[in-house]
């Protein structure tokens, strides 16, 4: 196979569509989206509650199968390859941050994050320096021994990003990061996706009802009617769709 392809390219989410059903209700909730995310860029994807956006980051991830389409990272085809293979996939090459940090409660913010690196098979010395030095990184080297219930909203998703990144994937997905937080820690937690995701050539696709939040990424997306919206950095230099 020769394709052509920019070598920058990352994940391309190619035609997919997903529909539920149950019973005589038929939802169909993505509509043929096409995406192409590159390396190290830092998306924005924006919508109304219930337009698909977790939908669509789940089947990126492959924690959801869509019901057509395709969804491939560095070429390869995520929906072809064995359960197994995507679990290493998942581990090794994602980070995944949720609206509620999903961190787990009798473990400290060390142990957190290092967790990933452990599951991995990693080193125990070493992947729990790393977990040290990144929790500092976000500010956070007084509480490496603090359990979630024992740190604010935004200390416990400032540990949840640095469990996403504990593997050094090259795309992280982030559902909502900010939803439960108050202005301020929220803003500080985009501030930190941008420095760590420029410093570490991280991608970020993050999906926040927040236009001022997705504001701050390199590219904002819209989904509507199961559809994404927006323009490419090029696109928006070059032309002015009117809205
Ligand atoms: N497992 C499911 N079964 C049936 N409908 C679902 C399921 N998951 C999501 N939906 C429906 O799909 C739509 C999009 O959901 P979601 O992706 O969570 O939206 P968003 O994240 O943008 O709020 C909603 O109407 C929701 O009710
Ligand atoms: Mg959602």
């Amino acid at each position: 196979m020769t394709q052509q392809t920019n070598p920058r390219l990352l994940l391309q989410v190619k035609q997919v569509s997903k529909r539920y059903q149950e019973g005589k209700i038929d939802t169909q909730v993505l509509k043929g989206v096409d995406l192409d995310v590159y390396a190290g860029e830092q998306l924005a994807i924006v919508g109304t509650s219930g337009s698909g956006k977790s939908t669509l980051l789940h089947i990126m991830g492959t924690l959801d199968e869509p019901t057509q389409g395709q969804v491939t990272l560095q070429g390869e085809d995520l929906y072809q390859l064995s359960p197994a293979r995507q679990a290493k996939i998942r581990n090794h090459d994602l980070g995944f941050i949720y609206q509620f940090h999903h961190l787990l409660p009798e473990f400290t913010a060390l142990e957190n994050v290092a967790m990933p690196g452990l599951i991995q098979g990693r080193n125990k010395k070493a992947v729990e320096q790393e977990a040290k030095a990144l929790l500092e990184r976000v500010g956070l080297g007084h509480r490496l021994d603090h359990t979630p219930a024992e740190m604010s909203g935004g200390e416990r998703q400032r540990t949840a990003i640095a469990r996403a990144l504990i593997n050094q994937p090259k795309l992280v997905l982030a559902d909502e990061p900010t939803g439960n937080l108050d202005a301020a820690s929220g803003e500080s937690v985009y501030e930190l996706i941008r420095e760590l995701g420029s410093q570490l050539g991280t991608a970020f696709v993050v999906v926040t009802h927040d236009p001022k939040l997705a504001a701050r990424m390199d590219r904002q997306l819209q989904m509507k009617d199961g559809q994404l919206f927006g323009e490419t950095e090029q696109d928006s230099a070059s032309s002015q769709v009117s809205a």
